[in-house]
């Protein structure tokens, strides 16, 4: 039997948050709705963030409320604190993440506080989480360079990281939000992270800005990590990271796993038509 590799579908959230047009609601869910026949067990839909911050996220709850639910996927939704986690479960969400930064600068720019602050504004989300029996998924940005820092030392990502697994959440993603990081940065960032977390509860989530994405989900793949996240298209960009480009796409992740004889349970064909529904979305004729 091949080892199974699963792909976590970031497209309708990290993909269009970073939109300038404002997409229709009814689009969005046409999207993820493709992307439930793909073979997805999870898709992050859209999240619950202050609409002034992001407006593209604005429709959150509509979102959730139009979309086909396919038996066996996890609708997912970014939520930043208390106020978004209500938001969510509202809305239906079946599972929340929180998103920290391993760099103060992006702490501050994303979500307008301090990494020590916002890991104080998680701890009642979790504790409000386990009671709703809803699983929380945990983020941390800029693993090895920040876009106001600069460079990030691995420790510093493996603090932030035991900390969210050490309030509850059962997997952390390791976000590589500006596509800076290399087999080597990535490498050394993963061996901290490793000391303090098994590779089971960690996933890989790496933007494609250098084109190095794959070389560093390979490296990964070594160091026995077996989630990552993608968005179809490789669309996608964080609104608060100036130059930062899209997740690395689905597509190109799936064929490299499959030639490399892991099993990703996706329908590639599938997965074409709804990439280019997704381009189609953000460059309209
Ligand atoms: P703030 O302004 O400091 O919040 O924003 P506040 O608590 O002072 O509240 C100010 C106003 O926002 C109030 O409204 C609140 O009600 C409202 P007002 O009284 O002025 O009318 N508010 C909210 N509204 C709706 N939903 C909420 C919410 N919270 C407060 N949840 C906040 C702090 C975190 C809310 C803000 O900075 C924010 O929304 N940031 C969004 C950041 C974001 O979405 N970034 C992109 C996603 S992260 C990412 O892409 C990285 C990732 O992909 C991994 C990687 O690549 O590294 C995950
Ligand atoms: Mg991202």
């Amino acid at each position: 039997m091949p080892e199974a590799v699963t792909l976590y579908e970031m497209g309708p959230r990290d993909g269009l948050q970073n939109e300038a047009r404002q997409i229709d609601t009814a689009d969005k869910i046409r999207l993820v709705d493709q992307l439930s026949d793909c073979g997805f067990s999870y898709i992050e839909v859209t999240s619950f963030v202050s609409p002034k911050w992001v407006p593209q996220m604005a429709d959150a709850a509509a979102v959730l409320a139009g979309i086909r639910r396919k038996p066996g996927v996890i609708y997912a939704a970014l939520t930043p604190n208390l106020q978004g986690f209500e938001r969510a479960l509202e809305a239906g969400a079946d599972e929340v993440a929180v998103f920290a930064s391993a760099s103060e600068g992006f702490s501050q720019r994303n979500i307008n506080c301090s990494i020590a602050e916002s890991l104080d504004r998680f701890r009642p989300v979790l504790q409000s989480a386990r009671t709703a029996m809803i699983p929380v998924r945990g983020y941390v940005s800029c693993v090895t360079d920040c876009p106001y820092d600069g460079p990030v030392g691995p420790e510093a990502v493996a603090e932030v990281a035991e900390a969210l697994v050490r309030m509850g959440c059962y997997q952390v993603s390791l976000g590589d939000t500006i596509g800076a990081g290399t087999p080597e940065t990535i490498g050394r960032m993963l061996d901290a992270v490793l000391a303090r977390i098994p590779a089971g509860r960690l996933a890989g989530h790496y933007h494609d800005t250098r084109g190095r994405a794959l070389d560093n989900i390979a490296v990964s793949l070594d160091r026995g990590l077996r989630v990552f996240d993608s968005s179809v298209g490789g669309l996608g960009g964080c609104p608060f990271a100036p130059g930062a480009k899209g997740n690395v796409a689905t597509e190109a992740v799936a064929a490299m796993l499959h030639a490399a004889g892991f099993e990703t349970g996706l329908d590639l064909d599938r997965l074409a038509r709804a990439g280019e529904f997704a381009h189609r979305l953000r460059n309209p004729t």
